[in-house]
């Protein structure tokens, strides 16, 4: 097979900000994914290769799908959440899949997207937190909620993030009330915003004369990376069918492990 046509292209929105660069880089250095362009707010028009110190890079950054003339891509999306439910909309009307990491979604904004991926039988992955870490944070936390009765979410994010409490803490909350057999609201959310922080989130359980924490800290948005090109992948390979746990794409049997082991 020619790996230059079996390459899945990719357009990533928010590609020059803090995840979207990384996760774009990511795409141009993966061997079986082609980097079709990116979209952002501010640097529409301008060169890629020049704002990531590359020559000879022939991207210039579009600010709609329309920029691309592409039968078909998978949109990975890290923007906002009020520009982002259009155009993750107008992608699976196109036949685009979808990986979308933009959190803060109203309920329904995700019903109206879930909805439309059946419709347009499309794949979509629409994930909170696309770190492996996170992500057994969480199973770990479900298996201990089996034997706490109480337990609380702290999570810490740099000044500039929208959301307050996060898409990855909210998530956790479900899980937990779920286990504990509550609602989710009965779990309490600390939220802070500080300089100095990435993506943090401690979920501690307490008992009788005992304390369990569970810690998860992201230093660095390459910790999204791995989880993304899985999605990614798997997007392409399902229709009709939107995931929100990155579980359900680690696990399945269409997942390349080995790509995704930390
Ligand atoms: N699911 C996960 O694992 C995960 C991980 C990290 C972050 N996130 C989420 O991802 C989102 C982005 O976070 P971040 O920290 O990377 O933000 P950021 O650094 O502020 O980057 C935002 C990006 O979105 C672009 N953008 C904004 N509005 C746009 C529009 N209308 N059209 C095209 N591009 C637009 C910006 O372009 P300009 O540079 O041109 O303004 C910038 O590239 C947030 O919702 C955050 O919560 C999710």
């Amino acid at each position: 097979m020619d790996t230059e046509t079996a390459r899945i292209p990719v357009v990533v929105a928010g590609i020059t900000g803090k995840t979207g660069s990384a996760v774009g880089r990511a795409v141009y250095q993966a061997p079986d994914l082609a980097l079709a362009g990116g979209l952002s707010r501010n640097h529409a028009g301008e060169n890629l290769g020049a704002l990531w110190g590359i020559e000879a890079f022939p991207w210039v950054l579009g600010d709609t799908l329309g920029a691309f003339n592409l039968p078909h891509a998978v949109l990975v999306d890290f923007t906002e959440p009020e520009t982002a439910l259009p155009r993750l909309l107008e992608a699976a009307e196109r036949g685009w899949d979808i990986v979308a990491g933009t959190t803060g979604f109203s309920a329904e904004g995700r019903v109206e997207l879930a909805n439309c991926v059946v419709r347009c039988g499309v794949g979509a992955a629409v994930i909170a937190n696309f770190s492996l870490g996170a992500w057994v944070a969480e199973r770990l936390a479900a298996e201990a909620s089996r034997y706490f009765a109480t337990a609380e979410i702290l999570e810490g994010h740099h000044v500039t993030k929208r959301d307050r409490p996060s898409g990855t803490a909210r998530a956790m909350a479900e899980t937990l009330g779920q286990r504990m057999k509550r609602s989710p609201d009965d779990i309490p959310v600390h939220s802070l915003r500080l300089p100095g922080m990435v993506a943090h989130q401690t979920v501690v359980f307490g008992s009788q004369g005992q304390l369990l924490s569970i810690r998860h800290d992201v230093h660095d948005r390459t910790a999204y990376v791995d989880g993304v090109l899985a999605a990614i992948r798997w997007v392409c390979r399902v229709e009709g069918r939107m995931v929100t746990d990155l579980g359900e794409i680690l696990d399945s049997e269409a997942a390349p492990h080995e790509d995704v082991r930390l």
